[in-house]
């Protein structure tokens, strides 16, 4: 017997409905990709990148992980980045968080969870910046998403630095920087106005 014989069937369903919808859907995809987005989100289960927009294979480049984190010197999101921007030449990269992210309320708490501690330090890092601001929303809930909305911009502005998009830029590349939030309750995304094209205007996230 085949193992989680569900998801297999379930593949099985889904591969049919597409065939059936497009007929040459698989084959065409399986000889090039050409998304226009990239997305860097958080690997929270309830937010998966393509049903969030209704985008099908094909549209989307994925990365994700726990609390959508940008960091300089990550190299798994650096060569995803790498590969979007120069070979797949995306004009979009969208850093999507989420209210609720358990990675951004563990950075609040400032927790003994282990390894993830490590990872979630940047986190922490955007809240020493943004004290202030957090410790004028008392509430904890409230604390927690402000947290969320202000750790995507931050997220943004760490896109824009790298060399990646600077070189895009050098270039003239057409790109643009995105910073959205999730929210789980309502299913909705809502853009934190926060969308940079050129290094002139990441003043404006800092
Ligand atoms: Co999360």
């Amino acid at each position: 017997m085949r193992i989680l014989h569900n998801l297999f069937e379930n593949n099985r369903q889904w591969a049919e409905k597409m065939r059936e919808s497009d007929p040459g859907f698989f084959k065409r995809l399986s000889q090039e990709q050409r998304p226009k987005y990239l997305w860097i989100g958080c690997s929270d289960s309830r937010v998966p990148a393509n049903q969030i927009v209704d985008l099908p294979p094909g549209e989307v480049f994925v990365h994700r992980n726990v609390a959508n984190v940008v960091e300089q010197t990550d190299m798994n999101c650096l060569s995803v980045m790498q590969f979007a921007v120069e070979a797949l030449k995306i004009e979009h990269i969208i850093v999507c968080g989420h209210y609720g992210c358990g990675g951004v309320e563990a950075s609040l708490k400032g927790g003994r969870l282990g390894l993830i501690d490590n990872w979630l330090r940047s986190v922490a890092v955007v809240a020493e910046k943004h004290r202030t601001d957090l410790e004028n929303t008392p509430d904890y809930n409230e604390k927690v998403n402000r947290l969320c909305e202000l750790n995507v911009v931050e997220q943004v502005y760490n896109v824009c630095r790298t060399t990646i998009v600077q070189e895009a830029w050098h270039r003239k590349q057409p790109l643009s920087v995105h910073g959205w939030i999730y929210d789980l309750r309502d299913g909705l995304l809502r853009d934190l106005g926060v969308m940079v094209e050129a290094n002139s205007e990441i003043a404006k996230v800092e």
